[in-house]
């Protein structure tokens, strides 16, 4: 990298950007982007429908639909979406009674209007027992509406929902804007994503191309699409019966690849797909690389430059070597003058800890840390990773044998911090219960994305409360990569006899045949929870025998069991939270922590379900405190 004159990059990157970086036909419709998972509201997608941003107010479009065993004929499916039974009936096929096999696609044709500033096709639902708005937004109506949707729309409280009574299901849909019609779009269908769909596949089964899909969902082809989420298939007639069929399955993915190796991303046409938490590529790996390959064409010939963000997978990919590619990604380079301008050259004012330091480039704050030996595995990793509960990386610098990182600046600092720190601060710097079970459910959500949504699949292997970092808000990322390794999906379980860690937080077996699987983080995260509950470290001092060392995951077994459960956990339970905590929930938390922490690896949770069970967590602890934190006085601070 060290031939690619800065100059040349600046002034391509800026030139790629606004070349290519922006669909050309404008951006249509915001796509969920997993936000559907989300319960609480959070600006910034499309959760609450798709905008009133059309060339006309209503028009009709089609809604697909997966036969379920309660709504299995077109009568029954018409009833729950509230469309006409023999208009289902007479495009899928099928006779009005007559079922579906379960699973299958069902199209739907119906109306979709603006009502206000989303489009929307009214359904209407009689609330069961068991039923929350997420379970009726995502099980029974598939993603086609969302939780935030439905909250927004109903008088209920989402915790007592009135079993018997209707509630207004705005079920997802959108007209074409004024591009799309001029391109000769009539429709825009909203297609469920199901597991194992990407846009080739689903372009395909409608007859249609990848890219009018991915302007119509402001998507890049390096964008991972999720199950129950809906996809705008803009089409220029009523899709047929061909599309209820699954196409071909795509040629078989190229194998998983370790960290250091080139074909990543960037260099596979397969548009990959997320199974539910995680985010791909950003739009910016590829114009990093498509930077780096303007470039290199101009060194050596000047040939036309390549069409759009299509480059992945061209002909030329194979050009880039794996140590171009490695060095660009979506990561600036950085000049040492500039960082050392940046942080005061390294001055202790700007010392955050050790070899970290605050820098200031272009007005925003960012961490420069400096790092020696072989660092690519942490840069490999994280310019991959594009979550907002792990660390961003933006950049790096190679500088007299050492490379310095710059990441996003997290003000609050580590999380450990803020648990364990001098005792001698008031109260009211400490965390309250709400920013605990949110800092614990956002590294659940960014171990489970690790876990299961990256390409390949990482194990951390160093979660301690000192490598989560939060910022203003308190939220939660993940950060020192450096011993993360990837899963090995074959080859049968990885195995080290090397094993480094923190003493606390390593799972037995890891430490007595250093077995290296996803469930060590599940244990690890099981100590960092338990750390949240208690404000104890994960190991400390025994009281009056200085010399032996307790583990606090150890405790926890006695803690939930025998007599009187409740006041060991209390006293148990952080002073510092001073019984400012729905107990019941508290309980939740530790009973969930003891699960990730028990012995046998094959016990514990996966991270999927941790994360789940934090989430419950966290949307009661919303009932629980509706407050805003910034007017949660108990737990707010200044750091
Ligand atoms: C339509 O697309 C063209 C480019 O294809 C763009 O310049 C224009 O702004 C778009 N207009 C609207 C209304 O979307
Ligand atoms: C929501 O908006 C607030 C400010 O209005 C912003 O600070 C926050 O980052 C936004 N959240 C999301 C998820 O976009
Ligand atoms: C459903 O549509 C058919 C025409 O496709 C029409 O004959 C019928 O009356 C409609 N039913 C209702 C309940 O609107
Ligand atoms: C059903 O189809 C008929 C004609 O095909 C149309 O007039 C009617 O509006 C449709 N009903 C619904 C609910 O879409
Ligand atoms: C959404 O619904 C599907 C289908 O019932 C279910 O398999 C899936 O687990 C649900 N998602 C979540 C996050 O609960
Ligand atoms: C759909 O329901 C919303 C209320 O949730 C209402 O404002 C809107 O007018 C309804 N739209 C139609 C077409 O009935």
């Amino acid at each position: 990298m060290g031939k690619l004159k800065p100059s040349c990059s600046t002034a391509l990157l800026l030139f790629s950007v606004l070349l290519f970086c922006f669909p050309s036909s404008q951006a249509q419709q915001e796509y969920l982007n997993n936000a559907q998972l989300n319960c609480d509201g959070t600006n910034g997608s499309s959760t609450l429908g798709y905008s009133c941003n059309g060339q006309r107010n209503s028009c009709s479009t089609f809604l697909t639909f997966r036969s379920q065993t309660s709504y299995q004929s077109p009568v029954q499916i018409g009833q729950l979406l509230n469309v006409n039974a023999s208009n289902v009936s007479t495009i899928n096929g099928v006779a009005d009674g007559s079922q579906v096999p379960v699973s299958n696609l069902v199209f739907v044709p119906s109306a979709c209007s603006c009502s206000g500033k989303y489009y929307q096709h009214n359904a209407s639902y009689t609330l069961k027992s068991t039923d929350t708005y997420f379970i009726v937004a995502n099980n029974t109506y598939q993603g086609l509406s969302t939780c935030q949707a439905l909250i927004a729309q109903n008088p209920y409280n989402s915790r007592n929902l009135p079993v018997g009574e209707k509630v207004v299901v705005p079920l997802r849909c959108a007209c074409p804007t004024a591009n799309q019609t001029a391109s000769g779009f009539k429709f825009l269908l909203a297609y469920l994503v199901a597991t194992g769909d990407d846009v080739d596949a689903i372009a395909q089964r409608f007859n249609t191309d990848s890219q009018s899909i991915l302007d119509a969902n402001d998507l890049s082809s390096s964008s991972v699409i999720y199950p129950f989420t809906t996809l705008l298939v803009p089409l220029k007639t009523e899709p047929t019966k061909e599309g209820l069929v699954n196409p071909p399955p795509p040629p078989s993915p190229p194998p998983p690849t370790s960290p250091g190796a080139t074909s990543d991303k960037g260099s596979s046409n397969k548009k990959w797909i997320g199974i539910g938490i995680g985010i791909g590529v950003g739009v910016l790996a590829i114009c990093g690389v498509l930077v780096w390959f303007l470039c290199w064409r101009r060194r050596r010939e000047r040939q036309p430059i390549p069409q759009g963000p299509k480059i992945a997978g061209s002909p030329s990919d194979a050009l880039v070597s794996s140590e171009i590619r490695s060095v660009i990604g979506s990561l600036t380079l950085y000049k040492f003058q500039e960082l050392e301008r940046a942080t005061g050259s390294f001055g202790e004012d700007h010392r955050i800890k050790g070899s970290v330091y605050r820098a200031v480039i272009n007005g925003d704050n960012a961490a420069v840390k400096r790092l020696k030996g072989d660092v690519s595995n942490e840069i490999d990793i994280l310019k991959h990773v594009n979550h907002s509960n792990v660390v961003r990386l933006s950049g790096f610098c190679l500088h007299g044998g050492n490379t310095y990182l710059v990441y996003e600046f997290a003000e609050r600092g580590s999380l450990s911090d803020w648990l364990h720190r001098k005792r001698d601060w008031s109260v009211s710097s400490h965390l309250g219960w709400r920013q605990r079970v949110q800092i614990a459910h956002d590294v659940a959500d960014g171990l489970n994305y690790l876990h299961n949504y990256t390409s390949p699949p990482y194990v951390h292997k160093n979660l301690k409360s000192s490598s989560i970092l939060l910022d203003r808000e308190f939220r939660a990322k993940l950060s020192n990569f450096g011993l993360a390794r990837p899963v090995e999906d074959s080859g049968g379980p990885l195995l080290t006899r090397h094993v480094v860690g923190t003493q606390g937080y390593l799972a037995p077996e890891y430490l007595e045949h250093g077995l290296i699987t996803p469930k060590i983080d599940v244990f690890a995260f099981g100590v960092v929870m338990l750390e949240l509950l208690s404000g104890k470290e994960a190991t400390f001092a025994k009281e009056g025998d200085e010399k032996k060392e307790v583990l606090l995951w150890s405790l926890i077994g006695e803690v939930l069991s025998g007599e009187d459960v409740r006041s060991k956990l209390r006293s148990f339970v952080d002073p510092y939270l001073q019984n400012d905590y729905p107990f019941d929930l508290a309980f939740a938390v530790a009973e969930l922590a003891m699960r990730c922490v028990t012995c046998d690896p094959a016990s514990r949770p996966s991270m999927t379900e941790v994360f789940l069970s934090l989430a419950a967590v966290y949307n009661s602890t919303l009932d629980w405190d509706p407050s805003d934190f910034t007017t949660n006085s108990g737990s707010i601070v200044n750091g």
